[in-house]
């Protein structure tokens, strides 16, 4: 195994090993703060991250308000809150080793101001600003405001051109680093572009290349690129490294730590995760922010692929082959092709009897009670998302104007309930597609939970 040299991120020598950030509450100020202590990167997620009361006391968010922007006041408030409280934890652990980073979804309403506010709230506690799911083009600016560094995460070199040019240009010294997430393999949201086809993966090497070429071309050219996806050890990626094709380079881990005694995520998480097998995680494009993501295929995500694999076509007028009225309910009938009969027709056998209208003039099948939660997680939405196409709430004006989508799911309440030890089978499991590696690396043998500094001392010795 190559040596790994440190490198400056974020004004400090340190090793190139990155906590990836993980919400809701898959990464924290422990964990993140174990990671520095390393002498790494420990990132804190800031999506709606749990607030701790100076004698360490967890304090739940509580939503009071019957109207939406207000309970969102009060979920950005409390996110607020949490964000400072977890940057004091890290601080704290972490003593003078390593750098803290936070890490925001740039989609999440009002992320800008959760940023700037965290960062008012912590000052010389946080050295950096990760961002990605979006493009988060006033990200320099407020980073190099506050005097952090920041760090887009792109999936492509064409992402970091057009940043580059529409805004970071002017915030260059602030520039810390540039994150390239496999889109093809990193769990959590993924930055597949139009052009980019999900069953056909690129190599990252060749797009890290394009992606240094870029650096060059802009002068930039000892900028770190901080690897993402699908990392498991180094020696693995030793072509990577001291190669002066790619330049400096560092790797960021999402999925690995999640299996340390300092991480945040419960027991039945952590099972789930150590019992994985290949094929285990899919990418697909559930979420309501509309990008693609990858999860494990639990009870959750198999009823999302359910239900899409059962949708239908329908039309408001019969046309040509579409002339079969369906009444949708007691008020409203709809034009199917008769060829769908039989699938309607299973569908309510298997106790889908709810149909629900989606956006894109089709027909999914729910049962009363999934149909029950959906008006029951729309009637509590807090407007996490600047546009959500599960209620179609807008950040900006109150909504979207768009038909709520029934495809899609709660992204705040089932994060929540994960992130929180709830039902690990009926909720979203963010997960890298390497995940199915617990099972077969021996660090894991017998159910072996290692700490972090164990991990991190592998990780250094290539394995
Ligand atoms: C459970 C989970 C949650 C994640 N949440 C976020 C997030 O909120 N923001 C973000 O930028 N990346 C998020 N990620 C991506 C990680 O930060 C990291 O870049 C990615 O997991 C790297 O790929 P790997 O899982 O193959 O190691 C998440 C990943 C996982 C597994
Ligand atoms: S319905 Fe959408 S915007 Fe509202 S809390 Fe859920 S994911 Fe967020």
């Amino acid at each position: 195994m190559k040596p790994l040299h440190k490198l400056n991120i974020s004004g400090a020598e340190v090793f190139p090993l990155i906590e990836g950030g993980k919400g809701i509450n898959g990464t924290d100020g422990k964990s993140s703060g174990y990671w520095a202590k390393e002498g790494g990167v420990g990132t804190i997620s800031l999506v709606t991250p749990d607030e701790v009361s100076p004698e360490g006391e967890f304090i739940p968010e509580v939503i009071t308000k019957t109207i939406r922007t207000e309970r969102h006041r009060e979920m950005v408030e409390y996110s607020i809150r949490g964000g400072i409280s977890q940057a004091r934890i890290a601080h704290e652990i972490a003593g003078n080793n390593g750098r803290i980073h936070v890490n925001m979804l740039w989609e999440l309403a009002d992320s800008q101001e959760m940023i700037i506010r965290v960062l008012e709230g912590s000052k010389g506690l946080i050295h950096g600003v990760t961002c990605g799911a979006g493009l988060p083009y006033n990200l320099g600016a407020i980073a190099s405001e506050h005097q952090v560094y920041y760090y887009p995460i792109v999936s492509s070199a064409r992402a970091m051109s057009v940043l580059w040019k529409r805004s970071f240009k002017n915030y260059s010294e602030y520039l810390g680093g540039v994150v390239y997430e496999d889109p093809w393999l990193a769990g959590g949201h993924n930055g597949l572009s139009n052009a980019e086809d999900p069953l056909q993966p690129e190599r990252p090497y060749e797009r890290l290349v394009a992606l240094r070429q870029l650096l060059n071309e802009i002068g930039l050219k000892d900028l770190p690129i901080i690897l993402a996806g699908g990392i498991w050890c180094l020696s693995e990626w030793q072509d990577y490294i001291d190669n002066p094709e790619l330049g400096n380079i560092a790797f960021q881990l999402g999925t690995r730590p999640m299996i340390t005694q300092e991480s945040p995520i419960c027991d039945d998480w952590k099972n789930l995760m150590l019992n994985a097998k290949k094929g285990d995680v899919i990418l697909q494009k559930f979420s309501p922010t509309g990008f693609y993501s990858s999860a494990i295929k639990n009870k959750f995500l198999s009823n999302l692929m359910r239900r899409k694999e059962a949708e239908i076509p329908y039309s408001k007028e019969a046309v040509d082959e579409m002339n079969f009225l369906l009444p949708i309910s007691p008020v409203k009938a709809v034009y199917i092709n008769p060829a769908d009969k039989a699938k309607v027709e299973e569908q309510h056998r298997l106790g889908y009897t709810v149909i629900s209208e989606t956006p894109d003039s089709t027909l999914v099948f729910l049962t009363p009670d999934e149909w029950k939660l959906m008006q029951k997680q729309r009637a509590n939405c807090v407007g996490c998302l600047s546009q959500c196409q599960y209620s179609s709430w807008s950040g900006e004006n109150g909504t979207t104007g768009k038909m709520p989508d029934p495809r899609t799911y709660c992204i705040h309440d089932t994060l929540m309930a994960i992130g929180h030890g709830q039902d690990i089978d009926n909720n979203l499991a963010f997960a890298g597609h390497n995940v199915y590696r617990f099972a077969e690396d021996p660090m894991y043998a017998n159910g072996h939970v290692p700490t972090i500094h164990e991990l991190f001392q592998a990780l250094l010795a290539g394995k």
